[in-house]
């Protein structure tokens, strides 16, 4: 890992807040041709209750971050992404591993997300991760009209009891 002998142990990750943005944005503008914009993560971080955005921190300084909607047994992520400076270093498998966990206690039980055809890379970690191809959105993303690949994970694990899950629901 770029700090020397820190590893994916020492990654925390936190609810993202508002004070989180600039980063945020900073990592975005160097993941995506066609970034989100502030106020699309504003709108997220405040105006969308089925959302749940986490950064993932070493030390103080925020390397990635990903979002997801829960909306009943369905989790969606919605965006994921590492600094490209500490990328191949187990952040985003690390990320998605803990929505798993996380969409779980929010009663979710399986996950979905769509990705570029063209985005290998990213193909290759949600199958890692146990994702499968399961359609083609076309044209889906209108700045090049690019086709999506959907992908799902059907098991996210056994759920929370129900005394649990709504504790966290709240
Ligand atoms: C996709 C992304 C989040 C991966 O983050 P990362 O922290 O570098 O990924 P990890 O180190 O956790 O890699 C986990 C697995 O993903 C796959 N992977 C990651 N980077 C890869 C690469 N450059 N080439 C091929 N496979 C890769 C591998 O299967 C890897 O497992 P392995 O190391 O055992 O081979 C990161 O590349 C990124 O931010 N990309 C730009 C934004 C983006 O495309 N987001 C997804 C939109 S759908």
């Amino acid at each position: 890992m770029k700090s020397g002998s820190s590893s994916v142990r020492d990654i925390k990750i936190e609810p993202m807040t508002l004070k989180d943005l600039d980063r945020v944005l900073e990592i975005e503008s160097r993941s995506y041709g066609n970034p989100w914009s502030r106020g699309a993560f504003v709108c997220e971080l405040t105006d969308n209750t089925y959302a749940h955005y986490y950064v993932a921190k070493l030390d103080d300084l925020i390397v990635g971050y990903v979002g997801m909607w829960v909306i009943l047994e369905e989790a969606h992520i919605t965006n994921i992404a590492v600094d490209p400076d500490y990328r191949r270093m187990g952040i985003g498998q690390h990320m998605l591993e803990t929505m798993f966990e996380k969409a779980r206690e929010f009663g979710a039980t399986r996950m979905t997300l769509e990705v570029r055809v063209s985005n290998v890379t990213a193909q290759n970690l949600y199958k890692k991760l146990g994702f499968a191809e399961r359609g083609i959105r076309k044209g889906y993303y209108t700045d090049t009209n690019e086709d999506a690949i959907i992908m799902w994970k059907d098991d996210l694990g056994p759920q929370k009891p129900e005394a649990e899950r709504i504790k966290w629901m709240v």
